[in-house]
C-alpha cells in the first residue's frame, strides 16, 4: 500500500547557500519525485531561530545554532509526496554529517554535527507545526502533475 501523502518542512541552511549547493539539494529532491510546493529566500530573525530550536533551549550548543542560523540566508521549502517526511529525513542522512552514509545529502557533503546543510521535519506533528511556522497558506502551491506535450 502507497504511504500517505505528507507534507513537509525543509531549511536549506546558511552553509548550503554560501556552498552554492540549493541546485544540487533541489536537484535531488526533484529526482527523488517529491514535489516543491513552496519555497522561498530568508534572512531568519532570532526570535524566529529560538523558536524553531525551542527543544534545545537548554543544550551548550544552542548559541552555536543562532549563530550558524544567522551567518547568511536560507531557503524553506514545502515538500509533498507519498512518505515525504521519512523519504526526506532518508534523503538528509544522520543529523552528525559525520556519521551520514555516502550517498545521502550530509554524507555526501557535510563534515560536522553543526554545518549539516538542511533541517527536515522529524514527524507528521513536528511538519504540523513547523510548516506554518515559516509559510502563510497563500504561499504554498499544491498541484497536479501534468504530462508537457
Ligand atoms: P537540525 O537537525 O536542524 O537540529 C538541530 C541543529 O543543531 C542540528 O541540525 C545541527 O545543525 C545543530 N547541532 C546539533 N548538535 C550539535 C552540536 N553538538 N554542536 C553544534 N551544533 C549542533
Amino acid at each position: 500500500m502507497p504511504a500517505a501523502v505528507e507534507r513537509t518542512l525543509l531549511l536549506l541552511k546558511p552553509d548550503t547557500v554560501h556552498r552554492g549547493l540549493i541546485g544540487e539539494i533541489l536537484s535531488r529532491i526533484e529526482r527523488k519525485g517529491l514535489k516543491i510546493i513552496a519555497m522561498k529566500m530568508m534572512a531568519l530573525q532570532d526570535s524566529l531561530i529560538e523558536e524553531h530550536y525551542f527543544f534545545h533551549r537548554e543544550k551548550p550548543f544552542f548559541p552555536e545554532i543562532v549563530k550558524y542560523m544567522t551567518e547568511g540566508p536560507i531557503v524553506a521549502l514545502v515538500v509533498e509526496g507519498d512518505g515525504a517526511i521519512a523519504l526526506m529525513r532518508a534523503l538528509c542522512g544522520a543529523t552528525d554529517c559525520a556519521e551520514a552514509a555516502i550517498g545521502t545529502i550530509r554524507g555526501d557533503y557535510g563534515l560536522t554535527i553543526r554545518y549539516n546543510l538542511i533541517h527536515a521535519s522529524d514527524s507528521a506533528e513536528t511538519a504540523a507545526v513547523e510548516i506554518p511556522r515559516f509559510f502563510d497558506e497563500t504561499e504554498i502551491h499544491p498541484y497536479a502533475r501534468k504530462i508537457l506535450e
